[in-house]
């Protein structure tokens, strides 16, 4: 049994086989794919990871806006500091300029890809609460960088059905991040994979939700990773089925499946 940020899940593969052919309860053997190469054993690799990569090379103003978050009390929602460095190297290595957010919060991913972008590069950004973004707004502007964002307050869903019927649109979109209400998220791929252009993509936060997503439906979780469960195993299947998209699902942060659309 592991204890994973409040979920408790068993793991799927407790017995070895011994060279006699039997099962060893005292050896477990942690995973049964051939290649299988995960090494994040504990939480002292991933504050490796943090004190080693990410926090040495975090831009001020990020470190400035994490720190700023972490005061606010519903901070678990924000990104984490290892997601917002791969979010800025994701954004430069494909050269995106036209994005999208949904989900900003204080704006930790949103800053992360302000910086990303050229000069001119532009993000449209939403999130039904206008003042979780005002706290960080200061932090933005210092770092120079909000005029490339575009935010609107309300519901997202909405404004992609107002977008989708101008033709202009279609296919406008480099970059899309998606880290707001999960049960909205097959809603959103409906419309987004019409937004984003062919070779762009989508990024979808969280999709292993608290590692719920290996844990019996009724192993003891947190009420709100409990509820939305469902709908991120439901995404997740319904992406490695869709056609239209080449998929890669990464365990940064929470979980980030990324979708290229390829046709
Ligand atoms: C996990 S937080 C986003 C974290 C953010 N990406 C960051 O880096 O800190 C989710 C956000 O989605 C927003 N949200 C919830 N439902 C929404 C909706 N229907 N449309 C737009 N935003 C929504 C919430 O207000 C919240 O700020």
């Amino acid at each position: 049994m592991a204890e994973v940020a409040g979920v408790v899940h068993t793991n799927g593969n407790q017995m070895k086989q011994n060279g006699d052919g039997k099962g060893d309860e005292n050896q477990v053997s942690r995973h049964q794919e051939v290649g299988h190469k995960s090494l994040l054993q504990s939480d002292a690799l991933y504050q490796y990871i943090l004190e080693t990569s990410v926090y040495p090379r975090e831009p001020e103003a990020m470190k400035e806006l994490r720190e700023l978050t972490a005061k606010h009390p519903w901070n678990i929602m924000t990104t984490s500091a290892d997601e917002g460095q791969f979010l800025n190297m994701l954004l430069k290595l494909i050269n995106a300029k036209n994005t999208m957010e949904i989900g900003v919060y204080t704006g930790y991913s949103l800053l992360a890809t302000a910086l990303a972008l050229p000069e001119d590069g532009k993000i449209l950004a939403m999130d039904i609460n206008r003042e979780n973004y005002e706290l960080g707004l200061p932090v933005i502007e210092k770092a120079g960088v909000a005029h490339k964002i575009d935010f609107k307050e309300g519901p997202a869903l909405p404004v992609l059905d107002q977008m989708l019927q101008d033709e202009k649109n279609h296919g406008a979109f480099d970059f899309i991040f998606v880290d707001a209400d999960k049960d909205n998220y097959i809603n959103y791929h409906k419309r987004l994979i019409d937004l984003v252009k062919v070779g762009g993509i989508i990024g979808y936060d969280n999709t292993l939700w608290n590692g719920s997503v290996v844990s019996a439906a009724d192993a003891p979780m947190r009420k709100y990773v409990k509820f939305y469960r469902d709908f991120v195993l439901e995404l997740n299947k319904s992406l490695a089925a869709d056609p239209r998209i080449e998929i890669c699902m990464l365990p940064v942060g929470d979980g980030i499946t990324l979708c290229r659309r390829i046709n």
